[in-house]
């Protein structure tokens, strides 16, 4: 493409491609952690491009579902030992561990926890430490039933950092979080799927076939209603009953002023006058 002055323009280039990479297939985005040779170890640039990645990614039409993964044997070793913590330490420049620190949590739980589409974790093995964070932000997770999950922080001496507590509290009983913060005691994907911390665990051979099929049904989807549905559910967690009412009231007539497909009056009118649909028993047929 040409400028008007006979420069050559292009189109921005995509964010992503070093330690993140996207393959984009009927509607869902596949995002792969890519540190293989680290075990897919969150540093300071891999954090910076997934924010990037994310941002871009809300505003794609490729993207409806959004599915994490990683690349080779790993889901992710959690945060980068040597590169986000002894580097950053031996800076000796706060104003460094604010940045970094920021940056990981802004796309691990901030942009994620909340994301306009819908996300599915897809833990193909090592999933530990700081790894807990995105993996809990992620709506729906799928496990290989192999992957080895762990919170080995104590295991090196230090209790588990950023948000991993508080989102092991989210997610998982109480006994468990605290049975695996306390002994850094490994467990494999059944034992994740018991404690809820997955929706559910397959054999390895299975696990693609089974995530793509869960992130294709959420694709074809209502996305205007599937965002105010996942993320009134997860902020009116944190609200006295008084106010989840009113905010998740609010949040239904915000999804039908922001809906274009009106599938409120849609599943109503199929319901109510046309008798083609009854709730309990599935989807309104989208128009
Ligand atoms: N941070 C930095 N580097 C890491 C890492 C991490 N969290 N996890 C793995 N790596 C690096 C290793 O240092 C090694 O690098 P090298 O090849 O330059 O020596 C490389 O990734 C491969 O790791 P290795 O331990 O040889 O692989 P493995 O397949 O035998 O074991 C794990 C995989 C995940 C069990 C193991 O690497 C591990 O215990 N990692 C730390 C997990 C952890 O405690 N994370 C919490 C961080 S919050």
């Amino acid at each position: 493409m040409e400028s008007e002055g006979g420069a050559a323009t292009s189109a921005p280039a995509e964010p992503w491609g070093e330690s993140v990479l996207v393959d984009f297939d009927e509607g869902v985005a596949w995002v792969t952690l890519n540190r293989p040779e680290k075990r897919n170890a969150m540093n300071p640039s891999l954090n910076e491009e997934m924010v990037a990645a994310l941002d871009a990614l809300e505003g794609d039409e490729r993207c409806r579902v959004l599915v994490l993964t990683g690349a080779g044997e790993s889901w992710s070793a959690g945060m980068d030992l040597k590169e986000y913590f002894r580097d950053v330490d031996a800076s000796g420049d706060p104003a460094l561990q604010n940045r970094v620190r920021r940056t990981a949590a802004e796309w691990q739980w901030r942009r994620l926890s909340t994301y306009a589409k819908p996300t599915v974790a897809m833990v193909n093995g090592w999933c530990f430490g700081g790894a807990f964070t995105p993996l809990v932000a992620c709506d729906l997770a799928v496990a290989d039933e192999d992957a080895r999950f762990g919170l080995s922080e104590i295991n090196w001496g230090i209790p588990p950092g950023g948000v991993v507590s508080r989102a092991l509290a989210a997610a998982v009983p109480r006994r468990d979080a605290l049975y695996h913060i306390m002994t850094g005691e490994a467990f494999d994907g059944r034992e994740a799927e018991r404690m809820r911390l997955v929706n559910e665990a397959v054999p390895a051979a299975n696990l693609r076939a089974r995530t793509r099929e869960l992130a294709q049904r959420l694709a074809a989807m209502n996305p205007a209603v599937l965002r105010a549905a996942k993320t009134g559910y997860k902020l009116a967690a944190e609200m006295s009953w008084d106010q989840a009412e009113d905010y998740l009231y609010a949040k239904l007539e915000q999804s039908q002023f922001l809906d274009p497909e009106q599938g409120r009056s849609q599943g109503l009118e199929q319901f109510l006058d046309s008798k083609s649909y009854r709730p309990g028993l599935g989807r309104y047929a989208r128009g």
